[in-house]
């Protein structure tokens, strides 16, 4: 099952998980058409929904399990960038920032792992960004809720280690889909794309298959995601330097 399986990666990640020959494909997404389109052309079932809320996302897991059986492996993927921006970008924005990333992982967590620990199997996959070990300078509600998907994911696999039930956090930079498209137009985009190269989400997906094959925690896309992790990690004040010299270069401001 995928959320955001309309579009970008979570579609990539259908059509590759597709090719597996599963037992059932779920594309859970708030576009209808988007959701519809991929779930035919994979002969999976499509679920509208708009996982903001807990009660959408227990409904979109029981409409799952009423056709194929218990999830073996569930994608938290959704997710949005605007608005962008700090303090300036407004609560609501924030709070479907928080709920989207973090919140609608929490509630498929806690409506799918218990039964997956009593059956001593499954798998959460949770798709965070390299904004959740780094950061995109100028995206603040964007980072600080991918930072907090990446601490949920590590928190639950500890919790769930001895369990049966395995978790990985995808952590891509730059990958062609629908969101990033046309965000040169923005500090926020032509930073992200003055920071590395872009994938194409078939890529992302053949890279997150093998995660999962290898049952690898942290999914990294993108090599220098790891670089700069170690240099968040070694020396922050570099680190600082790095992001503020890439905001400074695409003319980005305070506000
Ligand atoms: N594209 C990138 O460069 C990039 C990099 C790092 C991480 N990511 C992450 O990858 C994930 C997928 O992004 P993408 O680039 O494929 O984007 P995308 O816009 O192509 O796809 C996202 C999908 O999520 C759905 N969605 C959004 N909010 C939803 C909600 N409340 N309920 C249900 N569905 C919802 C959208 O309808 C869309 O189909 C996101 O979490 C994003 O933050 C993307």
């Amino acid at each position: 099952m995928v959320t955001g399986g309309g579009s970008g990666i979570g579609r990539a990640m259908v059509e590759r998980f597709a090719k597996e020959r599963p037992r059932g494909i779920v594309v859970a997404d708030r576009d209808a058409a988007a959701a519809g389109e991929v779930a035919r052309q994979v002969g999976g079932l499509a679920v509208t929904a708009d996982l903001t809320a807990e009660a959408e996302v227990k409904r979109v897991i029981a409409e799952a399990e009423a056709r194929f059986g218990p999830v073996d492996v569930f994608c938290s993927n959704a997710g949005i960038v605007p608005p962008i921006g700090g303090f300036d970008a407004p609560d609501q924005g924030w709070r479907q920032h928080w709920d989207i990333h973090v919140m609608a992982h929490m509630w498929a967590a806690r409506a799918l792992v218990p039964a997956m620990a009593a059956r001593g199997e499954g798998y959460l996959l949770s798709v965070a960004s390299a904004a959740g070990l780094l950061m995109s300078p100028g995206a603040v509600p964007y980072t600080v809720t991918k930072h907090a998907a990446l601490a949920l994911a590590e928190s639950l696999a500890v919790l769930y280690r001895d369990s049966g039930v395995r978790f990985s956090c995808v952590c891509p930079a730059l990958v062609e889909t629908p969101l990033v498209a046309g965000a040169e137009d923005s500090a926020v985009g032509r930073a992200v794309r003055a920071a590395g190269p872009a994938l194409q989400p078939a890529e992302v997906a053949d890279i997150v298959l093998e995660g999962i094959r290898k049952e690898e925690f942290l999914i990294l896309t993108h090599p220098e995601v790891r670089d700069a992790a170690v240099l968040r990690a070694t020396d922050p004040q570099a680190y600082l330097d790095v992001m503020s010299g890439l905001w400074s270069a695409v003319g980005g401001t305070a506000a």
